[in-house]
């Protein structure tokens, strides 16, 4: 396995398509899932519309997330906390001080570009982590070039602060100085003693949080992969200080397989080793049961929505990525059409931004904890941060297939991702009222489609480009059998229902309780 991107383009699930990043967005646009924003004003570099499909993906996607991980557990509570929020948070977190990434700027064209991405272009290194007098080094050592206009000319590497200031109320200056959030994982923290008191939380536990993060990049690329605003889903799992080598949800993860690319791998030039979570704790690949847990559990809600495994892997940090008071920090990362990229970090935290928080507000961030009956400041073991945006794409590149015998792309989404469910098809126009009778049967409950216009082989294409599982078509039979025929988008093999079962066949489908083979 290498680090190094495979080219520029990226096979298709199951055709013999070649896909880049351009052609993605180009596809996004054309059937209405991401346009650029404000683009009757040429756009602005790093900020996207969710067109009507994009939308319906996006909300399926987040509350599958929410449903895996906050709903379905015991240990996870979520919140929803405000996108701008007292300054002196992103004081206390070190956002204001030192978020930012190193710039440099073409002393010839001013073209101003991430020094890290500079290197990882022209020299084929992971350059995270260094210092700007690093950078400076490795550029003048190098010959590294603008992008833009080739000049080796390059200023002095500097740091660029990536919070989006803001003003709040009547008042001008630095004392109405406010910051757009710039991750959702601040709020936690400082909402976290209301959080726990109102919670009814006993160690080990998590707070939950998605939504807006706005990050002022350099650089914003790649579509959706590098926004200016952005969304994340973030929890924060808080154990007892003592509790570090002791997961109780490990067992149930043993027998999971990752492609595991440790650190010192990194370091020897080896390859990346698929292996069992039982096998990489007991080689002590893994130094914590949570990251463990917390790797091969977030693996598992992608691929149960229909990723595909091939295309995942873990990495773990060298000590110069880690922040300072990170113990340990590994990334689930994705193999994008130009290489392994990170898709989601997950970091421990230890009792970094609760202490930090309770220096600055001068309040006690901890807690009492009913097992060992003492007062604690809570670890966080783990922080599994995962971009939204990130994973569409993931699901996106992961179900595009340009399936050359039926001559049309096809999305094979998961069903409950899919942005329609369902398609409602008279088979001709004179079978409308009867097709409009299924529809209204269907629409409360399922988010479905009606569609009349050209032939019904062209509608099927339409909606297997918009990943539609099902197509539930009416014809002349269905007048007097009270009956119509559902077609599977990942067969096109058809099946005769009656309208009495036609609405619980379809939420079995849809759910995965029932085979559309097995009806
Ligand atoms: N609280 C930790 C944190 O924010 P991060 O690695 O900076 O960590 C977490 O961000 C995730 O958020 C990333 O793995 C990525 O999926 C997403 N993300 C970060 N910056 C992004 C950007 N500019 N555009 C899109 N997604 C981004």
């Amino acid at each position: 396995m290498t680090d190094k991107p495979k080219g520029d383009a990226k096979s298709g699930a199951k055709g013999d398509t070649t896909l880049n990043i351009d052609d993605m967005a180009t596809f996004c646009k054309r059937k209405g899932f991401v346009f650029p924003s404000s683009e009757i004003y040429g756009g602005m570099a790093g900020f996207f519309d969710y067109g009507p499909y994009g939308t319906e993906l996006k909300n399926n996607l987040k509350n599958e997330w929410w449903k895996f991980h906050v709903q379905s557990r015991e240990d996870i509570v979520g919140i929803d906390g405000s996108i701008i929020c007292n300054p002196k948070v992103w004081v206390a977190s070190g956002h204001v001080s030192g978020f930012g990434d190193v710039l440099v700027e073409c002393k010839k064209c001013h073209e101003r570009a991430r020094a890290d991405h500079l290197l990882e272009e022209q020299l084929g290194i992971n350059a995270d982590g260094l210092s700007p007098e690093d950078f400076g080094k490795l550029i003048e050592e190098n010959d590294i070039k603008c992008a833009k206009c080739g000049s080796t000319e390059l200023d002095t590497p500097k740091t660029f602060n990536l919070l989006f200031k803001t003003s709040v109320g009547a008042v001008e200056g630095d004392k109405a100085v406010a910051y757009l959030r710039g991750e959702t994982a601040q709020i936690i923290f400082s909402a976290f003693k209301n959080v726990f008191e109102t919670g009814r939380l006993k160690l080990p536990f998590g707070i939950a949080q998605m939504g807006k993060a706005f990050r002022n990049e350099i650089a914003p690329k790649q579509f959706l992969f590098r926004c200016r605003e952005f969304e994340q889903m973030e929890i924060e799992y808080f154990i007892h200080p003592k509790q570090h080598g002791e997961c109780p949800y490990v067992d149930a993860v043993m027998d999971e397989k990752l492609l595991v690319y440790s650190a010192p791998m990194q370091a020897d030039g080896k390859d990346a080793v698929m292996m069992t979570v039982k096998d990489a704790l007991a080689k002590g690949v893994f130094k914590s049961p949570w990251h463990a847990y917390w790797l091969a559990t977030e693996q598992r809600w992608f691929l149960d929505l229909g990723a595909r495994p091939e295309n995942f892997r873990v990495r773990q940090h060298n000590e110069k990525e880690m922040a300072h008071y990170s113990s340990d920090c590994w990334d689930l990362e994705y193999h994008f059409p130009w290489g392994w990229k990170e898709l989601q970090g997950i970091a421990d935290r230890s009792d970094f931004d609760l202490s930090q928080h309770a220096e600055h507000s001068k309040k006690d961030m901890s807690i009492f904890d009913e097992e060992s009956k003492e007062k604690v400041v809570p670890n966080v073991v783990a922080e599994p941060s995962l971009g939204v945006d990130r994973s569409f794409l993931v699901f996106m590149f992961d179900a595009y297939d340009d399936d050359k015998e039926r001559g049309n792309i096809v999305l094979h989404l998961h069903p409950k991702l899919a942005p329609i469910k369902v398609a409602v098809l008279p088979l001709v126009n004179k079978l409308n009222d009867k097709a409009r009778e299924v529809y209204d049967l269907l629409k409360q409950d399922i988010y479905c489609f009606y569609d009349k216009s050209g032939s019904v082989g062209r509608r099927y294409a339409r909606m297997d480009e918009l990943g539609t599982p099902y197509c539930v078509t009416v014809d002349f039979d269905s007048l007097d059998k009270d009956d119509v025929t559902i077609r599977d988008r990942e067969t096109t093999e058809q099946k005769r229902i009656s309208l009495a079962d036609l609405k619980q066949t379809l939420a079995d489908l849809i759910t995965g309780q029932v085979k559309f083979q097995d009806l």
